[in-house]
C-alpha cells in the first residue's frame, strides 16, 4: 500500500503520473466527476488549516466522493487521550483514505505502521508537507512549461517552513535545479536538508542575505510566512517577523517570465500591490492544489493493492536504548512511539520519524 508521508515516498515516475493526471482533470473535468462515488475521505486535522483541508474536501466532492472527519481535535476522542495510532485504526473502518495534519512531527509516519488505508500527510509540524509540494510542482509546470532547469529562490522562514523542506526534497528528483536560499540567520534551512538532500543529490545551493542580489536570476521565487506558532521564543520572532517583504520595486528587478509562489496564508511578506502582476501565481497555485489532490486520491486508491506501487524499500531502523530523539515536538517524545534512528550516508544518526540529528 502506498502512503504519502514524505515527497520521496513517490518515485519520479509516480510524481509525473500525478501531475499529468491533474492536468487531464483540468482539461476534462466532466470525465472524472463521479469517479469516486461511494468512496470516503477522512480529514483528520489536529492543527488549523484553510486551504489544505478545504482543498481536500473540495477535491473529493468534485470526484463525487464523501468526506468525514474533524477540523479541531478537541471535538474528537483525542481530547480523551486517544493515541494517533488508535485513531487511524478506528477511522480506517469508516474511510478509504485519510488525510491528516498534525503539529507533532512524525505523527503520520507512526500512524502508517497500523493503518489499513492510505494515509496522506497534510503537514506534520515544521517537518514535511508533501501535498503542498505536488501543488507547487504542478504550478511551476503550468506557469513555466517545465520544472527541469529552473533556478528557484526560497525566501523567508526556511527553518520552520515545512513546504520549503518538502519542495527541495522533491526537486532533487529533477534535472539542473539551482537553489538560492534567502533568509536571515535565525531562519536558515535546517542542516539535514542542506546535507542529506542538497549535498547528497548534488543540487547546487547558495545562501544570500537579500532578495535584490538574486532577483534577476530567478525563474521561481518561493515566498513563505514566518511561522510564528513554531517559535519557542517570542523575542526571536519579533526580531525576524518583517524580514523579507516582496513589493513592486523588487518585482521590477525580476525576469519577465518568472513565477512568484507562496503556499499561503500570507501575512505581510507580499504586499498586495504585487497581486495584479501577471507573475504573481499564488492564487492560481491554490486552485492547482485542488486538482492535484484529486489526482492524488485517484492514484492512491488505484495503487492501493498494486505491489508495483508500495512504499520505498526502507533501511532497517537502528535501535539503541541509550539514544533519544532530542526534538520535543517529535512523535516519539509525545506518544509511545519507539526511539529509532536511521544512519545517513555521511554517518549521521537521525530520528526515524522527524529527521532530527541524534548523533
Ligand atoms: C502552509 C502550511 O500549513 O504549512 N500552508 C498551506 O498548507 N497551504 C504554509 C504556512 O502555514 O505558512
Amino acid at each position: 500500500m502506498k502512503h504519502l508521508i514524505d515527497p520521496t515516498d513517490l518515485t519520479k515516475q509516480e510524481i509525473d503520473e500525478i501531475i499529468s493526471l491533474a492536468q487531464d482533470i483540468i482539461a476534462h473535468r466532466e470525465r472524472y466527476q463521479g469517479s469516486m462515488s461511494h468512496k470516503k475521505l477522512a480529514t483528520l486535522f489536529y492543527e488549523p488549516s484553510t486551504r489544505t483541508r478545504l482543498s481536500f474536501t473540495s477535491a473529493m466532492m468534485e470526484l463525487g466522493g464523501n468526506v468525514l472527519g474533524f477540523s479541531d481535535a478537541r471535538s474528537s476522542s483525542v481530547s480523551k487521550g486517544e493515541s494517533v495510532q488508535d485513531t487511524v485504526r478506528v477511522v480506517g473502518c469508516f474511510a478509504d483514505v485519510i488525510a491528516m495534519r498534525h503539529h507533532i512531527e512524525g505523527a503520520q509516519l507512526y500512524a502508517t505502521e497500523v493503518s489499513t488505508v492510505p494515509i496522506i500527510n497534510a503537514g506534520d509540524g515544521s517537518h514535511s508537507h508533501p501535498t503542498q509540494t505536488l501543488t507547487d510542482l504542478l504550478t511551476i509546470q503550468r506557469e513555466l512549461g517545465h520544472i527541469d532547469g529552473i533556478t528557484i529562490g526560497f525566501c523567508g522562514d526556511l527553518r520552520f517552513g515545512r513546504t520549503v523542506h518538502s519542495l527541495i526534497k522533491a526537486l532533487s528528483r529533477y534535472k539542473d535545479i539551482k537553489v538560492i536560499l534567502i533568509a536571515p540567520d535565525e531562519l536558515k534551512l535546517p542542516d539535514y536538508i542542506k546535507q542529506d538532500v542538497c549535498e547528497r543529490t548534488g543540487i547546487p545551493y547558495r545562501e544570500v542575505a537579500t532578495m535584490e542580489e538574486v532577483m534577476g536570476e530567478l525563474d521561481v521565487l518561493y515566498m513563505t510566512r514566518v511561522q510564528k506558532e513554531r517559535f519557542l521564543d517570542e523575542d526571536e520572532f519579533d526580531r525576524v517577523k518583517d524580514s523579507f517583504v516582496l513589493d513592486a520595486a523588487r518585482m521590477s528587478l525580476a525576469k519577465k517570465k518568472m513565477a512568484v509562489l507562496h503556499p499561503l496564508p500570507r501575512v505581510n511578506e507580499i504586499l498586495t500591490e504585487v497581486d495584479a502582476d501577471p507573475r504573481a501565481a499564488y492564487f492560481r497555485q491554490v486552485e492547482n492544489g485542488k486538482f492535484v489532490r484529486e489526482a492524488l486520491i485517484v492514484k492512491l486508491l488505484e495503487w492501493k493493492d498494486d505491489p508495483e506501487h508500495g512504499m520505498p524499500a526502507d533501511e532497517t531502523p537502528v535501535e539503541d536504548p541509550e539514544l533519544r530523539c532530542p526534538n520535543k515536538k517529535c512523535i516519539c517524545n509525545n506518544e509511545h512511539a519507539p526511539h529509532r534512528f536511521r544512519r545517513t550516508e555521511n554517518g549521521v544518526l537521525r530520528c526515524w520519524y522527524c529527521d532530527s540529528k541524534v548523533r
